[in-house]
């Protein structure tokens, strides 16, 4: 089963526990967090004390998306939260051996991202082997609510084909995970290439229906209609 993990930037923040509840009974579900620091990308979203808060409420695993420009200051700030899964970008650091090895220490699940103008074959199969989680960007980072880049699906076609080679090899199991602009029509695409586990923000969370919070859309029908053939 795919996993879909919607992301909260796009949710409502001021009432994010009843936000959170919704997917109570969903199965295959993460929720996905993108941090930001104003220097890695230009936006902000939530700090430490709120996704601490998180933690404590959250009924499904935690994905934590650091587009940051000092990954290890929140691998040792984020330890205690909870989080189920920590992705980093490759961008972010020359030392993708050794940032590795710390986020194993400290939580069950580690992912790189790679931005859209970053190619594939920069990952080493001795780094690939290390990694649960590879997250494609099909968007540049930093903005909910934009548009899915096409070729975001030959660098899951890339990765896919890789783990099907290796496929004797018990390390290269990662999960092909893409984020960005992913819409139905985009998660269809994507899963026939052989992604397993799409972030989705704007198309889950869409509050264009109406101001009024009991009008939003179906949240679940939307995460749903993301697995449908
Ligand atoms: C963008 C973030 C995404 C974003 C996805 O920098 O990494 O997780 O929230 O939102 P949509 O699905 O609206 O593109
Ligand atoms: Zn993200």
């Amino acid at each position: 089963m795919i996993t879909i993990s919607p992301s909260l930037l796009s949710a409502d923040f001021l009432n994010l526990e009843s936000e959170l509840k919704v997917f109570d009974n969903q199965k295959a579900l993460w929720f996905h967090l993108d941090i930001m620091d104003g220097h890695f990308v230009p936006n902000m979203t939530f700090g430490i004390p709120i996704i601490k808060q998180i933690g404590k409420v959250a009924k499904h695993p935690l994905d934590a998306h650091l587009m940051v420009t000092n990954p290890l200051f929140y691998v040792e700030s984020l330890k205690d939260f909870n989080i189920h899964n920590l992705t980093f970008h490759f961008e972010a650091t020359k030392h993708h051996d050794s940032l590795i090895n710390k986020i194993k220490k400290h939580y069950p699940s580690v992912g790189m991202a790679l931005n859209p103008g970053t190619s594939v074959d920069l990952i080493p199969d001795y780094i690939l082997e290390m990694l649960d989680l590879i997250l494609i960007m099909s968007v540049n980072p930093g903005f909910g609510g934009q548009k899915f880049i096409p070729y975001a699906l030959l660098k899951v076609e890339e990765l896919n084909r890789k783990r099907v080679q290796r496929q004797s090899n018990d390390k290269f199991k990662y999960v092909i995970q893409v984020d960005g602009g992913i819409n139905q029509e985009e998660a269809h695409l994507l899963t026939q290439k052989g992604a397993n586990n799409l972030v989705a923000g704007s198309y889950v969370f869409d509050k264009k229906t109406s101001a009024n919070y009991s009008d939003y859309v179906d949240y679940n029908e939307r995460v749903d209609s993301l697995r449908r053939k």
